[in-house]
């Protein structure tokens, strides 16, 4: 799910290609950039899905809350099952609760995810296979969520293993209660047992403070485009074919960056990118390189979000072979392992603030691939 570009400090203004370029859907009354950098944060929160804003699209997302009993199951993770559960952590009640209560409160804080949560559990990215939801109840309803998952970092070279926390939300009517604070604090206390490291998105960073978490500045990498044209890419479609090629491809992959990678991901990968765009839209393959890559081309600068495939190929391969016009390119990783172009890089300035629990230093010069942002 989707929003993964944010920063800590002031400063340089967020660009729309910081979003997810041009190609997402998005909510009326809002900038492109607005609308596109809340789509994509609507997968694997930031710790924080995002509404899509108001307007005329929006209201086709809310209409969308008609969705069928069936369509529910989808979207949860179950379309073969009879009854829809997920595997809720009520501690409260200490019982699995159907799903689609759950479902329904996400969905009236982020309407988009009546349509995105399917899409992406039809090419078998399941929200509830990935996520543990904590969940408060008032007269037997969710009014509050936090989810966990499971996110296998590379830090600074060593497989760590990272539990983030996303999709926290109090519905509406029982906010200032101290529902959120609950659902946070069972969140963590189960990614702990887990993970040696726990981080989020959070677009209310003073909602996590006071649990020990500390913002950490992402930045973007730029140089010019290196020379060179080539075959292009071949977009993907939401086939399973090519879903078994992106599943296929992380399997052994090689990760982006020493200083700050992802390991084998591909769930989170499928699950941002739906939940991003609706469907894979910044998905190219390059079949004589065997990597996919995720990009977007916006302004004439070629934003590339990750790259998925058994070995690396050189930066100019790659944008040998990007379609469309631009003077630029943009990394949203660390670009250690891209030796050759003159880097320089700017600090990050999307609304939502990384923030990490845990020891976690892998230097400044940081940034998580969206694509596998929680
Ligand atoms: C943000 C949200 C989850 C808070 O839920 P809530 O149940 O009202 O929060 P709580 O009552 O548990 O508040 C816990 C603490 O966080 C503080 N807090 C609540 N909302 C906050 C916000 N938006 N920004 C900063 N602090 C906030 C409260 O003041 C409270 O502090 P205290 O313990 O010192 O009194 C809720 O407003 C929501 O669902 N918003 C829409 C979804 C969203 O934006 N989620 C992403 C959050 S990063």
């Amino acid at each position: 799910m989707p929003g993964w570009l944010q920063d800590v400090t002031a400063g340089v203004a967020f660009s729309s290609r910081e979003a997810c370029g041009r190609s997402c859907g998005g909510a009326h009354g809002l900038n492109r950039a607005d609308r596109c950098l809340r789509a994509a944060r609507m997968g694997w929160s930031r710790g924080c899905f995002r509404a899509p804003g108001g307007g005329p699209a929006n209201a086709a997302l809310h209409d969308t809350k008609s969705t069928s009993r069936a369509r529910r199951r989808v979207a949860i993770g179950h379309n073969h099952g009879s009854v829809a559960k997920m595997p809720i952590v009520d501690r409260a009640s200490g019982s699995s609760t159907l799903a689609s209560d759950v479902f329904e409160l996400l969905c009236s804080v982020w309407p988009a995810l009546c349509d995105r949560v399917p899409a992406a559990a039809d090419l078998g990215a399941r929200w509830a296979e990935m996520s543990t939801a904590f969940i408060e109840r008032e007269d037997g309803l969710p009014v509050a969520h936090a989810g966990v998952l499971e996110i296998p970092l590379l830090v600074a070279g060593e497989p760590r293993r990272a539990a983030g926390i996303h999709a926290v939300c109090t519905s509406e009517a029982h906010r200032g209660r101290g529902f959120a604070r609950r659902v946070i604090e069972r969140a963590i206390a189960h990614a702990e047992d887990r993970a040696d490291l726990v981080l989020l998105h959070a677009s209310a960073p003073e909602l996590y403070a006071p649990f020990g978490f500390s913002p950490v500045a992402q930045r973007v990498f730029h140089c010019d485009r290196p020379e060179g044209r080539g075959p292009s890419l071949r977009r993907l479609a939401a086939t399973p074919e090519d879903v078994a090629l992106v599943r296929r491809l992380f399997v052994a992959r090689a990760p982006v960056s020493h200083v700050l990678g992802v390991r084998d991901a591909a769930d989170i990968f499928l699950l941002d990118e739906c939940l991003g765009c609706g469907t894979l839209r910044r998905l190219w393959f390059a079949e004589d390189l065997d990597v996919v890559i995720a990009l977007d081309v916006a302004d004439r600068v070629a934003q590339i979000y990750d790259i998925v495939g058994p070995s690396l190929p050189p930066l100019a391969e790659i944008t040998r072979r990007i379609p469309g016009r631009f003077d630029r390119v943009e990394l949203f990783f660390a670009p250690d392992r891209f030796p050759g172009p003159r880097w320089r890089t700017r600090v990050m300035q999307p609304p939502d603030v990384f923030m990490v629990r845990g020891p976690f230093a892998p230097g400044d010069e940081i940034a998580i691939p969206p694509l596998a942002r929680c």
